[in-house]
């Protein structure tokens, strides 16, 4: 096995930098992995900045995925749910799911849990505030609403990636109506998830939190009863080794979940 083992109840955050391909070689080195249709699609894009962030992500669920099967990079192969989600095909006991912004993609992976991952990079905490009144429930918007100054941008961010990673542990994306849970924060500094009984789940079921990393927060749903072992591994692309971290916790953000 190349490296990485993930035990039950880990879960390992991969992070790379899409300016890693600025060089033209080492963007080579990573199309060189893509399947035909994936191929296609990095070419498709108008804006240099979106194929580059595209094929950062290709390169590293690939690379990422390799370090636990004895798979090469090149021969994984994805297929999507019926609301986009990727997986696996075939099944290889592992999840994952990504998250792509210009200067950071993210991988989480899991061993057979539903998960979810979302980044933003702090610099659209202001615009985020600014969709608010659009995104975040009436309960979260309570709560929102008093705050101001740092802490208003602080909560943005995180509301905005904790629901989005939400919605893709879920695999339904926007599908998924953003008004009928909410995570409250009651005044701490760790959030409570509330899911209305129409959405058919049960907020027990999920862990969560959130961490900064590289100017970006990430947060992270991994279906489970415990607190999952996180770690954060960095990979420089086009898919070098690179080192452990312990995740940095997000200040005034929740850790993990136990209402
Ligand atoms: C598509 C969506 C799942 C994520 O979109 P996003 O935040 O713009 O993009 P991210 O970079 O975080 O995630 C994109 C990746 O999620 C994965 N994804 C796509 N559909 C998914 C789904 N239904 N479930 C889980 N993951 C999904 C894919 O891997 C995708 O990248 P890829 O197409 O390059 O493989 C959906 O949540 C969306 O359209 N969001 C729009 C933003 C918004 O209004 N958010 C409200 C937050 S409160």
């Amino acid at each position: 096995m190349p490296g990485g083992e993930l035990k039950p109840g880990a879960a390992h955050l991969w992070c790379a930098r899409p300016d890693d391909l600025l060089a033209q070689e080492r963007a080579l080195h990573c199309a060189a992995l893509l399947a035909e249709d994936e191929r296609a699609h990095w070419q498709s894009f108008r804006f240099e900045r979106r194929r580059r962030e595209y094929l950062a992500t290709r390169a590293l669920v690939r690379s990422a995925l390799s370090r636990y099967r004895p798979a090469r990079p090149a021969d994984w192969r994805f297929a999507r749910n019926a609301y986009g989600k990727p997986r696996t095909a075939p099944a290889c006991g592992l999840a994952f799911n990504l998250s792509n912004s210009p200067r950071l993609v993210v991988c989480l992976v899991a061993r057979e849990a539903a998960v979810g991952v979302d980044t933003e990079p702090f610099e659209r905490a202001a615009e985020i505030a600014e969709l608010a009144p659009e995104v975040f429930s009436p309960l979260e918007l309570a709560e929102f609403t008093l705050l101001d100054g740092r802490a208003r941008l602080e909560r943005a961010l995180s509301l905005w990636t904790l629901k989005e990673s939400y919605i893709k542990a879920r695999g339904m994306g926007l599908a998924l109506p953003l008004d009928r849970f909410s995570f409250l924060f009651g005044g701490g500094a760790s959030a409570r998830l509330e899911i209305d009984p129409s959405l058919g789940d049960d907020p027990r079921r999920w862990q969560f939190g959130l961490l900064d990393h590289a100017g970006h927060r990430i947060a992270y749903m991994i279906e489970g009863r415990k607190a999952p072992e996180l770690k954060l591994h960095e990979i420089r692309l086009p898919g070098a080794k690179a080192p452990v971290r312990t995740p940095r916790r997000a200040c005034a953000a929740p850790q993990l979940q136990r209402a």
